[in-house]
């Protein structure tokens, strides 16, 4: 297998990302900070989601957006007609032409974990900050993905999914990583942190929509586990199907969080 993009952008991805999006863009933004008539770049974008919600919360500040898929980046335009302080970018971030201190504040979401060179990444994202500037990630650890009631099948499915990921080039564990990938990429002040992502059956609506997204990551990626024989087809199909009995009717807890860290450019580079 070459190095992938896992989730792949088809319609159903599409509508997975939009849906991930809700849930969790309130958060990220006040994660962000006061972002009143600032620079700020979106590393991997997506379908700009993130930088519609941003950009209606601060009207006064300027957002771009990089994104290398043009499948992505076009809905991406789709999402921002109306916000004139909006720029789509289709580019690889590596192989950006901004220049060295644009933004006050550069950030990417769920990106690191799908490039083979993170530290890179992270060493584009210091560059193109304005000294003083802030670069802000979050990204997950699929070790932390846990049910109760446990579903059964479960962990050899998700080892297998990460299995995949790192195949494909990504990294599953990126999470835990996030303070070396900074830290080698030259920034020096660090803040770690994590968000929650907890659900109960005692609301259903939110419990979900987040099994919704669970559900949809794993069935984007059958026909390539199956094929590769990484997990037989009644395990897997046994996994998704309780996922789907728990959406239809929610049973117990979902536990999961998000690793976040904000690193400060120093003022004197
Ligand atoms: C899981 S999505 C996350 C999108 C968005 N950041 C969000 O939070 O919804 C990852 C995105 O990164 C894009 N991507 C992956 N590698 C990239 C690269 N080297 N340069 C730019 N975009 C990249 C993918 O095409 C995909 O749209």
């Amino acid at each position: 297998m070459t190095e992938k993009y896992i989730h792949g952008t088809s319609k159903d991805e599409q509508a997975r990302l939009r849906l991930l999006n809700k849930i969790t863009n309130r958060s990220f933004i006040a994660y962000l900070g006061d972002c009143h008539d600032l620079s700020i770049c979106d590393f991997g974008c997506g379908l700009g989601t993130l930088i519609g919600d941003l950009a209606e919360a601060y009207p006064g500040s300027k957002i771009v957006g990089l994104e290398i898929s043009e499948a992505q980046a076009s809905v991406a335009r789709q999402n921002n007609p109306g916000h004139g302080n909006v720029a789509i970018i289709r580019t690889d971030v590596l192989c950006n032409d901004l220049p060295a201190g644009s933004f006050d504040i550069t950030y990417c979401r769920y990106l690191l974990e799908h490039v083979a060179d993170p530290v890179a990444v992270v060493k584009e994202m210091v560059r193109t900050t304005k000294p003083g500037g802030k670069i802000v990630s979050q990204e997950n650890d699929l070790h932390n993905v846990i049910y109760h009631p446990e579903i059964k099948g479960h962990d050899e499915v998700m080892q297998q999914f990460c299995n995949l990921q790192i195949k494909l080039g990504g990294s599953p564990f990126i999470g835990r990583e996030l303070f070396d990938i900074y830290k080698s990429a030259g920034v020096t002040e660090i803040e770690l942190s994590y968000a929650p992502e907890i659900y109960t059956e005692n609301d259903p609506e939110k419990y979900r929509a987040w099994m919704q997204n669970s559900l949809h990551i794993l069935l984007g990626v059958r026909e390539m586990m199956l094929q590769h024989n990484m997990v037989p087809e009644k395990i897997f199909d046994g996994v998704c199907h309780a996922i789907g009995e728990r959406i239809a009717s929610p049973k117990g807890v979902s536990l999961f969080h998000w690793n976040r860290v904000t690193g400060y450019k120093r003022a004197s580079c």
